[in-house]
């Protein structure tokens, strides 16, 4: 069967937000320590102990922001213990993640000088469950304000003469959880609270994430909603915060038995792909709540931390939360990024959990060889990475569509989203059939498409991925199976890939 869809090239949608390309890095296992940062006396290459290989790695991605310290670690960090004298930062204990000593080496600083090395926007969640109100204000002074006062003098004494710009804040992460274990109503309240006392300083204006739901709690959503418009007060001239986040991860078992990241059969596959595109039905829901408040929407929606969650490689910590990823992850990620396109009027930022070592990442280190691996997921970032900022096109599917019957849930197997920016088209494919190749004709309107150049992410198993020792088992190649003729784009999809294609529209 040759799927059939239709384009309009020349009718824009909404702009794609690039921050639904964004990333997350918490001190979690070897994602801060042995990750990013292996310290000034490291003997792999670094700058103040930022391992620049990995620096080099992810500017490929243009990655447009980076969430740090946590998820669930951010509610118990206190800042003041990052900053100073690395030999005076007092050790914590990481109670979340295995238990670990915690030595404050890379703090607030360390995470600037990171989001300056990799030219990307800092996302800082500050530390509601644990924290104090006052603490929180005093962390936005000591970055952001210039002038003359006890946080900024301090920052001063630290090193660091000028504020440093930072936009996305988060006001606490998985507050009905790890993050204080409050309901709604509870954490709505505090929201509000801590919203107030994060000044805007100068010119740097503060965007707000409120700690949204969990998957389909769509209640935690309204409650937080309800809460923006209480405003009585006439010279409240934004809402206490501009975006509600919400959490998603793909899991094809339970909780308890999540399933290896590389021996899975065809079953296993698809129930993880169903799940990946449940994407779409969350992401719906939780806008249709917010639409019944903000039909202008005002308010975005974060998704601020997604990805695949498999048992942890054998061998490594539980707490650590290391896992392996194969092709099947990459089609994860490209069937997300799909959605996200869909959603590009309320989606503004998504985080990828997490950019190394810790669940879905984009690079594994090797922590005997030292080696850095870079995995199919990061392949499909780079691949996609020109539809940052640019603006959505609809992708009308006509006729019959192939698809497979997963347990209740019907799986549609071919995956498709397009975009236009300076005068140029990239459409996103992926063939989610295990086994069968698929043709795709696209009847391209209002324009065509001419200078077109193709890649494709494929492998002989769904279960192939890199290592040191064979770092590109599962990497893009050139793609021949690709042609343009009338107005026509015709492209051969083999079983289990990921193609894009780009090229001048004419
Ligand atoms: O990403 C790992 C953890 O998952 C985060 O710390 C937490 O927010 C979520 O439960």
């Amino acid at each position: 069967m040759t799927v059939s869809a239709v384009i309009n090239v020349d009718i824009e949608g909404p702009k794609i937000n690039r921050h639904v390309y964004g990333h997350f890095a918490e001190h979690l296992g070897r994602c801060i320590y042995g990750g990013f940062y292996v310290g000034e006396d490291s003997d792999i290459p670094n700058e103040g102990g930022i391992r620049l290989d990995v620096v080099e790695a992810l500017k490929a991605l243009d990655i447009p922001n980076l969430r740090w310290p946590g998820g669930c670690f951010a509610d118990e960090y206190h800042w003041r213990d990052g900053i100073g004298p690395k030999e005076d930062r007092p050790v914590m204990v990481n109670t979340h993640w295995g238990g670990v000593e915690e030595n404050n080496h890379f703090g607030t600083h360390e995470f600037m000088a990171l989001c300056e090395l990799l030219g990307t926007e800092p996302y800082i969640s500050g530390n509601v469950g644990s924290g104090t109100v006052q603490e929180m204000s005093e962390w936005v002074e000591y970055l952001t304000r210039d002038g003359d006062s006890p946080a900024v003098r301090q920052r001063k004494a630290n090193g660091r003469e000028e504020p440093w710009k930072v936009k996305y804040w988060g006001l606490g992460n998985e507050t009905w959880g790890c993050g204080g274990n409050m309901s709604a109503e509870q954490y709505a309240l505090e929201a509000r609270r801590y919203a107030t006392y994060c000044r805007d300083y100068g010119d740097n204006k503060l965007y707000r994430i409120a700690a949204g739901a969990s998957d389909f709690s769509y209640g935690w959503t309204e409650t937080l909603m309800k809460q923006l418009s209480h405003l009585g007060c006439q010279r409240v001239e934004r809402p206490m915060y501009q975006a509600v986040s919400v959490h998603y991860y793909t899991i094809a078992g339970t909780w308890a038995d999540k399933g290896a990241a590389t021996v899975f059969t065809d079953d296993e596959y698809y129930t993880t792909m169903v799940k990946a595109a449940r994407t779409d039905e969350l992401l719906t829901g939780h806008a249709n709540v917010m639409d019944l408040y903000d039909p202008q929407k005002e308010i975005g929606i974060v998704l601020d931390e997604w990805g695949t969650w498999w048992d942890v490689e054998p061998g490594t910590n539980p707490g650590f939360l290391y896992q392996q990823n194969t092709l099947r992850d990459a089609l994860v990620a490209s069937v997300h990024f799909d959605v996200f396109h869909k959603h590009a009027d309320r989606l503004v930022m998504a985080n990828i959990a997490q950019t190394v070592n810790v669940l879905q990442a984009m690079i594994l280190t090797d922590p005997e060889s030292k080696a850095l691996v870079l995995t199919p997921t990061y392949h499909v970032f780079r691949m996609n990475k020109g539809h940052q900022d640019a603006a959505s096109l609809r992708v009308d599917r006509v006729g019959e569509q192939p698809s497979r019957e997963v347990g209740d849930a019907t799986l549609e197997t071919v995956s498709v989203s397009a975009s236009r920016k300076d005068g140029r088209l990239l459409v996103s494919l992926s063939n989610l059939d295990a086994g069968a190749a698929q043709d795709v004709e696209i009847d391209l309107r209002g324009g065509s498409v001419e200078g077109v150049e193709a890649l494709i992410l494929t492998a002989g198993a769904l279960q192939d991925h890199n290592t040191p020792e064979a770092p590109e088992s599962v990497a893009p190649r050139a793609h021949d199976g690709v042609s343009v003729e009338g107005g026509k784009l015709r492209v051969h999809l083999p079983a289990h890939s990921f193609v894009t294609v780009a090229g001048a529209i004419a």
